[in-house]
């Protein structure tokens, strides 16, 4: 067995002081496409921000291409109540370490600043992500690649985000994920208020993402899109991996329902 790609070993963490989950275990083989589906505010955003280091896990490691990218330390004891430990203690998990290993996050809710042009936005990534510039054929090829996936953003490259419809803001922050050239994408909610036409549009490039051999943690309340793009779905309620189901076993999303809140639902 090849070793894993992605590896969450009891993983906790929340908003100091209320946790929102708690023992998460999980391993992504290389080459994979997993996906998350649960109740909306069950921690399923909050997880994949500890997993990218936005927030600091509480216990558990990250372990990515085989390299920890958490510190072990524990929490030191607090003395001071009213000290603002933040200040003083060095961060457990360093989020431009985790970009820079490969792991991607294109986080929920279009987080894009709205005065940057989507040009700018697509020229920053990669930089952002490797934290030096990237040779221009480097990045033109990238520029290429998520331009061919996303025609519709080629063609407004010089428009300011905030003029932009939500589709295509999701669009670009699919492809300024993908020019920092993922060794893993984690997509959370991408077809979050999109219609059924741009759902399947997204679908397709995400689907040609995971075949030009990027593999992908989707998160989506959307199972017809879910099953159509993943090896294996976690179902995630109270904060915890509640149910693991393969590909073929993936129901629809009624009978999902019902496996989470029971047959009353
Ligand atoms: N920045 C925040 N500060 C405090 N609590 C938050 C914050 N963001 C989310 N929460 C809370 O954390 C819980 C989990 O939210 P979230 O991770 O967004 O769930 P999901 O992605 O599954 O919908 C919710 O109760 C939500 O209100
Ligand atoms: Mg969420």
């Amino acid at each position: 067995m090849s070793a894993p790609l992605l590896e969450l070993r009891g993983l906790s963490g929340g908003y100091e002081p209320i946790r929102i989950f708690e023992g998460v275990d999980l391993v992504v083989e290389p080459g994979a496409s997993i996906g998350f589906f649960g109740p909306n505010g069950h921690g399923k955003t909050t997880l994949m921000k500890t997993v990218s280091g936005v927030l600091e896990p509480w216990t558990g490691d990250v372990i990515f291409a085989g390299e920890r990218l958490n510190r072990a330390a524990p929490r030191r004891g607090r003395r001071w109540r009213n000290f603002n430990y933040d200040l003083v203690t060095r961060r457990r998990m360093d989020p431009k370490r985790v970009a820079r290993a490969g792991l991607i996050h294109v986080p929920q809710g279009n987080l894009l600043f709205p005065e940057m042009t989507v040009e700018e936005v697509l020229d920053i990534a990669p930089l952002a992500a490797a934290g030096r510039v990237p040779t221009r054929a480097a990045a033109r090829a990238l520029r290429e690649q998520a331009e061919a996936l996303f025609p519709r953003i080629a063609e407004r490259r010089l428009s300011k985000i905030r003029f932009l419809s939500g589709g295509e803001r999701q669009m670009v922050s699919i492809a300024a994920g993908l020019m920092a050239a993922p060794k893993l994408l984690i997509l959370d909610e991408p077809t979050l208020g999109l219609s059924p036409k741009l759902r399947r549009e997204l679908a397709d490039a995400v689907r040609a993402i995971h075949a030009s051999g990027v593999p992908l943690i989707l998160i989506d309340q959307d199972v017809g899109f879910l099953s159509s793009l993943i090896d294996r779905l976690y179902l995630f309620d109270h904060g915890r991996i509640s149910r693991r189901l393969e590909r073929g076993d993936i129901p629809d999303h009624g009978a999902l329902m019902a496996m989470l809140f029971g047959e009353a639902a």
